[in-house]
């Protein structure tokens, strides 16, 4: 089974993305064809600094790679080095009806959030349905605010196949949700753009000063403390033990405990955690050149594959006969 996701280059990753998405991404390796890519031109819809869109893609490529993707299996490229994929988001768009997008959620939510309402913003279900469709793929994981997006990837297919004949094969979604939503620091979602964020790579002491700084109610220590209101504990589940968890949650609900206490476990978990990765994370900051081929190497693979259904759907609209 072909398993395709993108990933957006927002800058460092942090551990909601990797509970909530990277660690699935990684998981799904071991029993399928892989194609998991860097989403720089959907980036540019929101407009960022040129030398950020390189250094977040380059950031990206080593936080996955230095958690474990692998490279042998998994193709995994840069969206812009197949530029195959813009032109059959422009097939795509000529059989997409412009209220189909206009229905989409994401782009009203954006541009109320404050992005300018360009088109690009506004077509990205378009080239994010010719991102899925030009690499032939079964699946889609991704988080339950795209499902919207796979369903107009769906529909735009159906409407390519009915015109042209059956060229597609029709993606599932596989909605990412074996985790509930990793809180941040101050309880909302973990979100870059909350400033609220434990990266997954953080050094010690920033990681340190942000946890101690994790907003937790007023219970004093002697009374007892609720585990399931939380925002430690639900950080706490993700890496502790089961017998460690059950161990904290007896202490919450016996009184008697602080937060400080559960606190610096908390610091010192996520570090272990995350620790057999973090020289592999080092050696790919310094051997960026390395980074590069595995890139270029990934837009090789992936691009034999893009160019087949591009001509193939090519030729069906008509073109280069
Ligand atoms: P951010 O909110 O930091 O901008 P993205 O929207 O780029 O993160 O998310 C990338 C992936 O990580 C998505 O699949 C999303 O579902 C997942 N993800 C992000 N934040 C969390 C979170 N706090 N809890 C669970 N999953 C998350
Ligand atoms: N829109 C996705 C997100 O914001 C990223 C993405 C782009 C994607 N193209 C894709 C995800 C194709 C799955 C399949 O997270």
């Amino acid at each position: 089974m072909r398993v395709l996701s993108g990933i957006q280059p927002s800058g460092r990753l942090h551990i909601g993305n990797f509970f909530g998405a990277m660690r699935q991404h990684l998981k799904l390796q071991a029993e399928h064809d892989c194609f998991y890519f860097i989403a720089d031109y959907h980036a540019l819809t929101s407009n960022p600094k040129p030398e950020d869109v390189a250094q977040h893609t380059l950031d990206v490529t080593m936080d996955y790679l230095a958690l474990g993707l692998d490279t042998k299996k998994t193709v995994f490229w840069r969206q812009s080095d197949v530029p195959e994929v813009l032109e059959l988001a422009w097939l795509l768009s000529c059989v997409t009806p412009k209220g189909l997008l206009e229905r989409c959620t994401s782009y009203k939510d954006k541009v109320a959030q404050g992005l300018s309402a360009n088109h690009g913003l506004f077509a990205y279900p378009v080239l994010q349905a010719a991102d899925i469709l030009i690499y032939k793929s079964d699946l889609v994981p991704v988080g339950a605010d795209q499902k919207q997006h796979i369903e107009v990837t769906r529909d735009i297919a159906i409407r390519f196949n009915n015109t042209y004949g059956e060229i597609f094969t029709i993606p599932k979604d596989y909605i990412l949700e074996s985790v509930a939503v990793v809180p941040g620091i101050d309880g909302r979602k973990m979100s870059k753009s909350y400033n609220n964020t434990i990266g997954i790579f953080e050094p010690e002491k920033a990681a340190k000063k942000k946890i101690m700084s994790i907003v937790t109610d007023s219970t004093p220590v002697e009374e007892p403390k609720n585990p399931n209101k939380c925002n430690v504990f639900a950080l706490l589940k993700l890496v502790a033990s089961a017998e460690e968890l059950a161990e904290w949650e007896g202490r919450y609900r016996n009184g008697g405990m602080g937060y400080g206490e559960v606190k610096k476990r908390l610091v010192e978990l996520i570090m272990e955690y995350f620790q057999p990765y973090r020289q592999k994370r080092t050696e790919l900051e310094n051997n960026v050149d390395y980074v590069r081929e595995v890139l270029a190497d990934g837009a090789e693979r992936a691009k034999a594959v893009a160019v087949k259904i591009l001509e193939q759907a090519r030729q069906a609209a008509g073109l280069g006969r």
